[in-house]
């Protein structure tokens, strides 16, 4: 167990591996760990399922610092990750290398089957070889399905998982809690709830959203705008995972990583109207196959065990997402985002 801010200890560096690095979720958690001092080796099959040249740009900055090293690795290639795993030890994983999307998954099944089903099996018998190290994994909101209970608790019962994307990340669940039975790998699943912030996914709502109000495209609203979602600002969200990996494992775990106050999707969008400072030209649509109604974090555990977290005001969350846009979109390499949004 590390204390917090205990990560920096000289040569006796926390070492960690950090999967998904250059993804939205690894960027920010790597960036975090290495301010407390860990040593990352970060890891990224930096795939193209959205422009690649966004997650060049995120690696780009990791790599100044002198406390990281890069792998481009396909965790779903088993030699490819065994290799991996014999090279290196590390003193916890914090898994976060997926295919993401809820509504894609229902085009691409084998996508999602081969990276976030395959890919974490060679995690997990990866971690098996290197004998207990703490595995904090990334699961999603998105396993709570059409459950209406409010808020989702990860007491509730999650066997109804109404997308693809959902069914693999609840796997993901079930096949973390074999390996703590069976080998006492100490797992943490974390489900995250509709994460946003600066360096955001261009397939998400909010990058969606923002990059058609500033073109003056129309902004393709589900459900005509009948949604709840609790976004969780990116900050908050490393902060967590930092908190967990200094507080050490607890066996088998899940926590919800939510802001724990859905807001309707229509304040979202105005919120990004007051800071784009234009009006969007809406086009509503009906409810998605995959989409989940609303989400809602109960995080009483999760602040049991961490102790009180920050929570990032959804306006101030906003604003910061609104000005990274807007420096990202003066950079030459968005425009092939634009073009994929
Ligand atoms: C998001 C992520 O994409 C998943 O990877 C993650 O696992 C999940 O959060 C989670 O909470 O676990 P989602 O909530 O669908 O999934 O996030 P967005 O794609 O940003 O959508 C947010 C809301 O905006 C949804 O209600 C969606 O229906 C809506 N939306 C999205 C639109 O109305 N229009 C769009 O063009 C895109």
């Amino acid at each position: 167990m590390y204390g917090a801010g205990e990560l920096v200890g000289g040569e006796d560096r926390v070492k960690l591996l950090v999967t998904g690095a250059a993804g939205f979720l690894g960027f920010h958690v790597c960036a975090r760990l290495m301010e407390d001092g860990a040593q990352v080796t970060g890891v990224d099959n930096l795939n193209s399922y959205y422009d690649p040249r966004l997650k060049y740009a995120r690696l780009e900055l990791l790599e100044r610092r002198r406390n990281f090293d890069f792998h481009r690795i396909d965790l779903a290639d088993r030699c490819a990750a065994q290799t991996l795993f014999r090279s290196e030890k590390f003193d916890a994983i914090v898994h976060l290398a997926a295919q993401a999307g809820v509504r894609h998954s229902i085009g691409h099944p084998h996508a999602f089957v081969r990276s976030n089903v395959q890919g974490f099996l060679n995690v997990l018998e990866g971690a098996r070889r290197l004998r207990k190290p703490h595995l904090i994994y990334a699961s999603s909101s998105s396993v709570y399905g059409a459950n209406n209970k409010v808020p989702f608790s990860t007491e509730d019962r999650c066997d109804k998982p109404i997308s693809l994307y959902a069914a693999t990340k609840r796997a993901n669940e079930l096949m973390a809690y074999s390996y703590a039975h069976l080998f006492g790998i100490p797992a943490t699943g974390l489900r995250f709830f509709t994460v946003y912030g600066p360096w955001g996914r261009p397939d998400m709502a909010p990058y969606r959203f923002a990059d058609a109000i500033e073109q003056g495209r129309r902004v393709e609203i589900y459900n005509y705008g009948r949604m709840l979602r609790d976004f969780t600002y990116v900050a908050d969200v490393a902060e967590c995972v930092t908190r967990l990996v200094e507080r050490g494992p607890c066996g088998f775990r899940l926590f919800n990583i939510g802001g724990g106050a859905p807001v309707p999707l229509m304040q979202f969008v105005h919120l990004l109207e007051a800071a784009l400072g234009k009006r969007a030209r809406r086009r509503f649509l009906p409810m998605q196959p995959g989409d989940v109604l609303s989400t809602h974090a109960d995080v009483k555990d999760l602040e049991a065990w961490i102790g009180n977290r920050s929570s990032t005001p959804l306006e101030t969350g906003v604003d910061r997402f609104v000005s990274w846009c807007r420096e990202w979109w003066r950079k030459p390499q968005s425009i092939a985002c634009r073009a994929a949004s």
